[in-house]
């Protein structure tokens, strides 16, 4: 047993929060650090359905935030494991329904800079001896998550006394929690951390920076993407802070839960399946079609499970997708957010009836069913610091369709002469940001589909990839290592 003691504090984890793909690594990645013997113990805000699922009874400790504003953190157990979850009970700011970031008409919580503030304090603050002695835990490494958790280092530098060391982990350079610099004293941060040497941004605070300018060492979820934010386009004008940080940036690849994502026991299929019994993944197809009122028929049916935002480039297969549809295929399209973007969905929807079926909202179930039920699964992604859809594709044997960027573009190996000899070819993508680019690319797909024996290796090739968390688990474990045995 490895005596690294590692607290991990994020907005959101599945199976009791999730919004994204925060969640899902969230979910898995303490649970398998906790396996290879690390003390990896999760620290969430006490949404309802956080509290709710903890089973959090504990009486918790008293701690004090900001002036009139206090918690209680209180000790309860991941649902199905038993990995230990700190929840940060402060009913002024978590007891809400529906999304953490949102309220019901998808704008923000007016509070968000405080609540997120509070969760990044007391992350500080366990680390301090006064609370590590009440609550009997004294983490070496304190591993943050985005934006909502990147003022944890700023507190903790102006905290007294001997601190763990800090990791910051990027998954999404696009959310910065900006806010006004008038708010620093609300926060309870001193005046000298609004710097260009700090936590400021152009003028404003950003939660973001703060974690990637104090925290010991910066992570992000890909290869690619450590590259990618290192340069103009994807840096948002942090590129030379993250370059400065070279030497302590890494960029490290997600994986597959497979106790959730896994053909052969996925509980939310109609006909479960693995790489020996591919024949049955077709009872799931007919299934969905039959559930989504799309035809009967031989054409591919794409799927498409995603957050409706830019970053996904949604807009790029709006375009293209009459002229899809024109080359026989069929659309099964999962997604919640921009609101112009569901509408044209909806519209593409209506405008092919048996051929486009659009699902507005979060659905855990169809998500699962879509991976199944689809031929193909298309992510023509602007960037993507990791993903995750496109590994569940290739493990349920769903053709990833993809752009060459972040994460999609060092996980799946296009198909060309030499991958097709390898036995390593696993998916199909694209460069360029455009419609046109994007329907050639599916188009080939299309092509590749007519030959059932190429696409039956295909799938192959990309069930047999090992996905799992384990290696991922065991590169976080190196990092830490480096502080921890320094
Ligand atoms: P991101 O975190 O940028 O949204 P990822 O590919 O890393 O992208 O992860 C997305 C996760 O969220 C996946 O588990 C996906 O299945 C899930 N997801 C996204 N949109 C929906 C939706 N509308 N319904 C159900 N699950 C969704
Ligand atoms: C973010 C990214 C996504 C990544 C996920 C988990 O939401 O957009 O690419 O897979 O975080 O790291």
């Amino acid at each position: 047993m490895s005596n690294l003691r590692v607290l991990f504090v994020t907005p959101e984890a599945y199976p009791v929060m999730k919004t994204g793909g925060l969640g899902d690594v969230s979910g898995a990645l303490p649970s398998a650090l906790h396996q290879a013997g690390v003390d990896a113990r999760l620290l969430l805000p006490g949404y309802p359905a956080v509290l709710q699922q903890t089973h959090s009874e504990d009486t918790g400790i008293h701690l004090a935030l900001f002036p009139g504003i206090n918690a209680l953190l209180r000790l309860g157990t991941m649902p199905d494991s038993h990995l230990p979850v700190y929840v940060l009970d402060c009913p002024g700011l978590y007891q809400r329904e529906g999304n953490p970031y949102t309220d019901a008409n998808g704008q923000d919580w007016p509070d968000n800079a405080l609540r997120f503030a509070a969760l990044s304090k007391a992350a500080a603050l366990m680390g301090t001896e006064g609370i590590r002695d009440q609550i009997g835990f004294i983490p070496q490494i304190i591993h943050c998550n985005d934006w909502q958790t990147g003022l944890t280092p700023a507190y903790q530098r102006y905290l007294p006394g001997e601190h763990p060391h800090i990791i910051m982990s990027i998954h999404n350079m696009a959310y910065q929690g900006l806010f006004p610099a008038d708010m620093l004293t609300t926060l309870d941060l001193p005046e000298d951390s609004l710097h260009v040497y700090g936590l400021e941004y152009y003028g404003q605070i950003s939660f973001l920076k703060a974690g990637l300018y104090y925290a010991d060492w910066v992570t992000t979820v890909s290869p690619t993407y450590a590259e990618e934010i290192q340069g103009p386009e994807f840096g948002y004008g942090m590129e030379g802070l993250l370059g400065s940080r070279q030497k302590q940036l890494t960029g490290l690849i997600n994986g597959i839960d497979y106790q959730q994502w896994n053909p052969a026991t996925d509980n939310y299929l109609w006909e479960t399946y693995d790489a020996d019994s591919l024949d049955k993944k077709a009872s799931n197809t007919r299934a969905l079609r039959q559930q989504l009122k799309l035809n009967e028929s031989d054409q591919p049916l794409i799927g498409i499970v995603t957050r409706l935002t830019h970053q996904k480039g949604i807009d790029m297969v709006i375009a293209a997708l009459p002229d899809i549809i024109h080359e026989g295929a069929q659309f099964a399209i999962l997604g919640s957010g921009d609101l112009a973007l569901e509408k044209l969905l909806a519209g593409l929807a209506d405008r092919y009836p048996g051929q486009v079926s659009f699902t507005q909202g979060y659905h855990e179930a169809l998500s699962h069913q879509i991976e199944a039920g689809a031929d193909m699964f298309l992510m023509p992604s602007r960037f993507e610091p990791c993903g995750l859809n496109q590994l569940y594709s290739m493990a349920y044997g769903t053709i990833p369709i993809v752009r060459h960027t972040g994460g999609l573009a060092d996980t799946v190996i296009p198909v060309t002469p030499t991958t097709l000899d390898t036995g390593t070819a696993t998916g199909f993508l694209f460069d360029e940001e455009s419609p046109q680019a994007l329907f050639d690319c599916v188009d080939n797909a299309l092509v590749t589909y007519r030959n059932p024996d190429l696409w039956r290796q295909l799938q192959i090739n990309g069930m047999k990839r090992d996905f799992s968390w384990h290696r991922s688990a065991q590169s976080y474990i190196e990092l830490y290592r480096l502080f921890t045995e320094e």
